[in-house]
């Protein structure tokens, strides 16, 4: 049976989270599924804020769908050996089944993983054009990309002018790699109008006072949205990694940031001095801190993300101190460390939470 949109939203809104709700995330799936266009897309968001969930989410819910096919691939390595992962709910012929069981087996085999799943999504696209217009639309998902690896990039410009030959055949597919990789976003030049950029962004501030109330913290809700601003995968770690230890938390994002910071002392050949120069533009203007030199160490690390206008909007960025017109932190937590480094010449996670507790 073809669905409407709406049928499909609310189909995706029943996928069951580890967190207990899928919360929020109609516009995404309603500009998915409608004015994305066909070719190939590139979406982009903070680490956590929920892409994986959401395309996994998308692509159940198409298997009921007769005029859409929903197809999710994904490399990962887990526990030293890499998978990939293909699904395609639909396709529950016993032939098509086959050939992607085939599939998985032959790209599993390749040891590099890149080339893993390079050939993963060739393969792939190939099948997607020889089922040809029959199905419908089909939307491929291509999770867990990776920019930064030469062969990934090239992967990636193939993939683009396939799906544009594909296009011209007549066929409506959409293919959207995903990643939390923030310096996909350098690519963007390279690929030009190859192709179309989104953001999808952490959950807002009231679907995510929803998925707290479900895993009920024992932490303050204030405090839990200060520091991890409507990210669940941040949620999920306060409270199953640290116990709803918020000093923990802090402690182990406080050592990340140090480490990047002596990591761009180190490379850049800087002082001290000239690096809190650095912290404090950070701070202060994160619209400004992408000319400077320190944006690529904290790019490289997902700490910040660049969301200018070149990326088209899943969804509403809001407005926090955290978050600037082109730049911004993937979570404020970052923001408050750098905050309190540049104003005490070190951090705390006490000066940290009173420095939250101010705000
Ligand atoms: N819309 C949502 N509602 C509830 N939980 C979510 C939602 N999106 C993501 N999560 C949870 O947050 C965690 C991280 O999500 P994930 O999709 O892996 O993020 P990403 O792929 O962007 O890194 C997962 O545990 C997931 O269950
Ligand atoms: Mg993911």
């Amino acid at each position: 049976m073809a669905r409407s949109i709406e049928e499909l939203i609310s189909s995706v809104k029943s996928y069951r989270t580890p967190l207990g709700k899928f919360v929020d995330r109609e516009h995404e799936v309603a500009k998915i599924l409608g004015e994305i266009g066909f070719g190939l897309s590139i979406v982009v968001g903070p680490l956590g804020c929920g892409k994986t969930t959401l395309a996994d989410a998308i692509t159940r819910a198409l298997a009921e769908d007769d005029e859409r096919t929903a197809i999710y691939v994904a490399h990962r390595e887990e526990a030293g050996t890499a998978k990939s992962i293909v699904m395609a709910p639909r396709f529950s012929s016993k032939e098509l089944k086959d050939i992607f069981a085939e599939l998985v087996d032959v790209v599993s085999g390749y040891v590099a993983e890149l080339r893993g799943i390079v050939t993963l999504i060739d393969v792939l696209l190939r099948i997607c054009r020889r089922v040809g217009t029959s199905v419908g639309e089909i939307l491929v998902f291509v999770d867990e990309f990776r920019s930064r690896a030469e062969e990934a990039r090239q992967g990636l410009e193939i993939d683009a002018n396939y799906v544009a030959r594909m296009l011209v055949e007549g066929m409506r597919i959409k293919v959207l790699y995903l990643t939390s990789d923030a310096t996909a976003t350098k690519l963007q030049l390279e690929m030009g109008s190859k192709a179309r950029w989104y953001i999808v962004w952490n959950l807002p501030r009231e679907a995510f006072e929803e998925l707290y109330n479900v895993v009920r913290p024992r932490i303050d809700f204030e405090i839990v949205w200060r520091l991890v601003g409507g990210n669940p995968r941040e949620l999920k770690a306060l409270v199953e990694d640290h116990g709803h230890d918020v000093e923990s938390y802090v402690g182990e994002k406080i050592a990340m940031v140090r480490n990047v910071i002596e990591e761009f002392v180190r490379e850049e050949k800087v002082s001290l001095r000239e690096a809190m120069d650095e912290i404090k533009i950070l701070v202060e203007d994160i619209d400004v801190a992408g000319y400077h030199r320190i944006w690529s160490y904290v790019l490289e690390k997902n700490i910040v993300i660049d969301i200018d206008e070149r990326f088209r909007k899943l969804s509403s960025i809001p407005r926090e101190p955290w978050i600037g017109k082109e730049n911004a932190f993937q979570i404020p937590i970052y923001y408050w460390i750098f905050k309190t480094i540049a104003r005490y010449g070190e951090a705390t996670p006490k000066r940290i939470l009173e420095e939250i507790g101010k705000a």
